[in-house]
């Protein structure tokens, strides 16, 4: 009898396995593909390796204005690729290789889930394994819009963020359905080396609940570049290399070599008996409480699969929230200071409440911006930058509601605001921490003394 059953090996479901194996449970791993899921294999870091590419492609390139010129410059994307391969396979040992060390049993095989009388059990590659707790972190599957054409052209014209990280040809012409965080990193990373695009977008701004000036300014960033956003529009069908959407009353047609469909993701809770445990859903997500419990006692979910803030990072705490309920150490998720990322460049971060948010809420706030060139080193690193980062300051209790920020590092930087703000840390706290100089992320001091 195993202590705990983990259906999934992506972020929630290894960090879960890595906690209770340190912990001294006995632990079993069930994956079908390969360890690290969606994000390691193909998400967050085959793309950020793909984008590390195209940042030196583009410094190597245009590098004038800092008294460095290079010639003869070329990019070679299935170097790029065969380099992202090796980056992917390396951190999936890494995982396989903590397993080990923490004696948790690794079960390469589909689990489903079969009984749950007094224990669960599951069945897999022909054995049963059967648990006292059952943690559930199957994640999400790219989401495919019921747009005409887009199932004919599946794998052929027509990609997702599985197979967009792997072309070993640079697409002439690249269309972007939906201008999320996987439309935007991708779109941002196929621009810079060479192709052309155009994101087509349903809502009337990108990057999804970003902070609406910064969205604003990271499109005229690539706007100035040449990419083309198309917003307000919505796709009708897909036919060969042509999108057709309507827009203000209008059909137009953008015709591409790939089209990327970057619409959304959606919970994978099919497939594996699931429904054998009746555990509650609500709109293709697992419930689950803030201690990750599902409506099953003895049972938990975590990452992609209860919906929410599909995020890795959000999945690793999750993980542990999860394996801390079961070793009876009190533990509850906290949405607060959750921060995103989204990696183009300049990059965009942020954590906490919008100004927007702030005030539908009824909240009374006071709000900083400023231009990157309040940071020393932002200046001496930068050319043309029109970087800024905003402070969202909840008046009444004189704490930290948010932070919003497009420049470089600001994935790196955004940690010290989620930790201010997890903290709820008043102005003079924060007022009083000591930023190293000359760093970018001090124009969070910077701001602290405009409020
Ligand atoms: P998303 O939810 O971020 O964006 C999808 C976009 O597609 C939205 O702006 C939506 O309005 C638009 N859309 C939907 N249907 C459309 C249609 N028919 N025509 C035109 N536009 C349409 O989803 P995305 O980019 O696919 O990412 C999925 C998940 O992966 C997200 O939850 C995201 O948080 C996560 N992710 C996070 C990354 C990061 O943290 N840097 C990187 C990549 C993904």
């Amino acid at each position: 009898m195993y202590d705990v059953l983990i259906i999934g090996g992506g972020p929630g479901g290894y960090i879960a396995a890595e906690r209770a194996g340190q912990a001294g449970l006995k632990v079993v791993l069930f994956e079908k593909n390969s360890l690290g899921g969606v994000c390691l294999n193909e998400g967050c870091i085959p793309s950020k390796a793909l984008l590390n590419s195209s940042k030196l492609y583009s410094h190597a390139k245009d590098s004038s204005a800092f008294g460095v010129t290079s010639e003869n410059v070329s990019f070679d994307q299935s170097k790029v690729v065969k380099r992202k391969k090796k980056v992917v396979r390396k951190l999936v040992a890494g995982i396989g290789q903590t397993m080990k060390s923490h004696d948790v049993e690794l079960v390469y095989a589909p689990a489903q889930i079969e009984s749950a009388a007094d224990s669960f059990s599951v069945v897999a590659d022909g054995k049963s394994y059967t648990g006292k707790h059952l943690i559930i972190a199957t994640g999400s599957e790219a989401m495919l819009p019921p747009i005409e054409g887009v199932r004919e052209h599946l794998g052929s014209t027509v990609l997702t963020n599985r197979e967009i990280l792997d072309l070993e040809e640079i697409p002439e012409r690249l269309v972007v359905i939906g201008g999320g965080v996987i439309g935007l990193e991708m779109a941002c990373y196929y621009h810079t080396i060479g192709s052309e695009v155009d994101v087509v977008e349903m809502l009337d701004h990108i990057a999804g609940n970003v902070d609406p000036e910064i969205g604003k300014r990271l499109q005229e960033v690539y706007e100035k570049q040449g990419m083309r956003f198309h917003l307000n529009a919505k796709v009708m069908s897909v036919s060969g290399g042509d999108v057709t959407f309507e827009k203000d009353g209008e059909t137009h047609t953008v015709t591409a070599d790939k089209i990327l469909l970057s619409t959304g993701r959606r919970p994978v809770i099919e497939g594996f008996g699931l429904e054998k445990l009746g555990v509650a859903v609500e709109r293709g997500a697992i419930i689950v409480n803030d201690k990750c419990e599902t409506s099953v006692p003895g049972v938990y979910a975590v990452g992609d699969v209860v919906g929410g803030a599909m995020l890795a990072h959000v999945a690793y705490r999750e993980g542990e929230v999860a394996v801390n309920n079961i070793l009876n150490i009190e533990d509850r998720m906290t949405t607060a200071a959750i921060p995103s990322v989204i990696y183009t460049a300049p990059e965009v971060a942020w954590v906490g409440k919008t100004e927007q948010e702030m005030v539908t809420l009824g909240r009374e706030v006071e709000v900083v911006e400023l231009p990157m060139a309040f940071s020393g080193r932002y200046v001496a690193e930068t050319e043309r930058g029109n970087g800024i980062c905003r402070l969202v300051l909840d008046a009444e209790n004189n704490t930290l509601a948010g932070v919003h920020m497009m420049c470089q590092y600001a994935s790196e930087i955004i940690l010290a605001c989620g930790v201010m703000i997890e903290e709820e840390m008043t102005l003079d706290e924060m007022k009083r921490i000591i930023f190293p100089h000359p760093t970018v992320g001090e124009i969070v001091r910077e701001a602290l003394f405009k409020i």
